[in-house]
């Protein structure tokens, strides 16, 4: 079942229009509004003209002087603030994508020649200065730094307010358009590869107080040497931050990823809508198409419902004082289907998926503990006369070694897919393979 190929978009951050690639320059003339005004006369410092002055005055109260801790370190201690390189010492190679929040490019760095990504903001049509998504993207990228998180480098700007660009390493797919131009899905032993590389990412984004609140194929990166890199953080927050009074907005995760306790309304939410959104591409790995591929709301909660069967008390005890619960009649109760939909999927393998798309936040699974889930790592009691062992080994199939995976064109950078009729192409892997993926024939 299909029901668009492009999917559903990134909820809106009430953004600007696209601005063109290839006027860049033109348009971002005409937009700057408002352009800082110089003031004539440099107002009165209240500072101190020395900041060690403050420092060697610690907690003592004098007159036009701020009080400063003795615990905040002196200016001298901080990494030296030097301003923001120009985006000209990068050399534009192709436009790569125009996402949600901004475009981004495929770039080469001047002095070293690296090959990597810019992404250009959209900021064109801000009214109140530098948006905090923004501020917050860049952040998060800083703050979750990881083998399986898309490196950030720099922060570029270019002559206009509105242009700035996130440096990021160049990652040659998405899983997205990866999955789409694949010939055939994915092997059980590099799924296993990918979700341990996803699952130890989100561990880390949350062991950082990060929540993603976008996950999704597109917004994963993977390149040619098996290794994959959560990106678009574009919609992450701290969530150990305290929330305001209307709670956490609702106006997250693009709709196929969302979980239901987003979907009816609940206020606050926390780690459990990430892994989720895991769920939603731990299927969607297994089965080369999205799971839910709903057109708004209501048909993603039916499609939920038929899926998992309707919530009950024991598997979702907080659904009923949920805001939207009372808008939404329940189907008869039946039982789950996970069986029937993932048919070669191994027991441990169901049971790693049943535990993501939990419908109880709260005993929806964490990163952590899917790391540790049988699918990837059994433990078996072995007795032996009084003795008691027990041996970690992997379920069959053996997660594949990142190098071990093929590669394929990269559309991002370029590349097109070799004619059928260049040469004679590779023998392909059997019809049924999906049969043999036990054994990864
Ligand atoms: N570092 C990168 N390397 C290569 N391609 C990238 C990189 N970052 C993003 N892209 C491509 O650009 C698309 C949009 O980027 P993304 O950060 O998701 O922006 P948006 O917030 O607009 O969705 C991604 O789906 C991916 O195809
Ligand atoms: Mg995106």
């Amino acid at each position: 079942m299909s029901v668009s190929t492009a999917g559903p978009s990134t909820p809106s951050r009430k953004r600007s229009r696209w601005q063109n690639s290839d006027d860049d320059n033109e348009e971002d003339q005409q937009l700057i509004i408002n352009p800082v005004k110089r003031r004539t006369k440099p107002k009165p410092s209240k500072e101190p003209a020395s900041s060690s002055a403050s420092v060697a005055l610690p907690n003592i109260k004098i007159p036009g002087y701020p009080i400063h801790s003795i615990y905040v370190p002196p200016r001298t201690h901080h990494p030296p603030i030097t301003p923001s390189r120009s985006v000209y010492c990068y050399e534009r190679l192709n436009q790569i994508e125009e996402g949600t929040y901004g475009v981004v490019f495929r770039a080469r760095d001047k002095q070293t020649g690296d090959i990597v990504a810019l992404k250009k903001l959209k900021l064109d049509e801000e009214k109140n200065g530098f948006p905090i998504t923004s501020l917050r993207e860049i952040n998060a990228l800083m703050a979750c730094r990881h083998d399986n998180v898309v490196g950030i480098r720099e922060v570029v700007v270019g002559d206009t307010l509105t242009q700035v660009f996130i440096v990021m390493d160049f990652i040659e797919h998405d899983l997205k358009s990866l999955l789409t131009l694949m010939p055939s899905p994915f092997l059980q032993s590099e799924i296993k590869t990918l979700m341990l590389q996803l699952l130890s990412a989100i561990k880390h984004c949350h062991t950082n107080w990060i929540l993603h609140r976008d996950l999704k194929t597109s917004n994963l990166l993977m390149n040619n040497r098996g290794t994959i890199k959560v990106a678009d953080f574009g919609l992450a927050r701290r969530y150990g931050d305290p929330v305001g009074v209307g709670g956490m907005t609702q106006l997250v995760v693009t709709l196929w990823y969302r979980a239901p306790e987003i979907l009816l309304g609940a206020e606050k939410y926390s780690t459990a809508v990430d892994m989720w959104s895991v769920g939603c591409i731990f299927a969607e790995l297994l089965l080369k198409e999205p799971l839910f591929q709903a057109k708004n709301e209501i048909e993603l909660i039916s499609m939920i419902f038929k899926l998992l069967g309707p919530p009950t008390n024991s598997s979702w005890p907080g659904y009923s004082s949920l805001p939207l619960a009372k808008t939404i009649t329940l189907p008869s109760p039946h039982l789950h289907q996970f069986r029937q939909k993932f048919q070669y999927l191994t027991t441990a393998g169901i049971d790693l998926l049943m535990s993501l798309l939990t419908y109880d936040p709260d005993q929806r699974i964490s990163a952590e503990e899917a790391l540790d889930h049988p699918y990837f790592t059994c433990v078996i009691l072995l007795s032996w006369y009084r003795y008691v062992f027990t041996t970690p080994f992997s379920e069959s199939p053996l997660p594949k070694h990142p190098d071990l995976f093929g590669s394929f064109p990269s559309a991002a950078a370029g590349e097109k897919k070799r004619k059928v009729f260049d040469s004679p192409s590779a023998p392909t892997r059997p019809a049924d393979y999906k049969l043999l993926t036990d054994f990864d024939m």
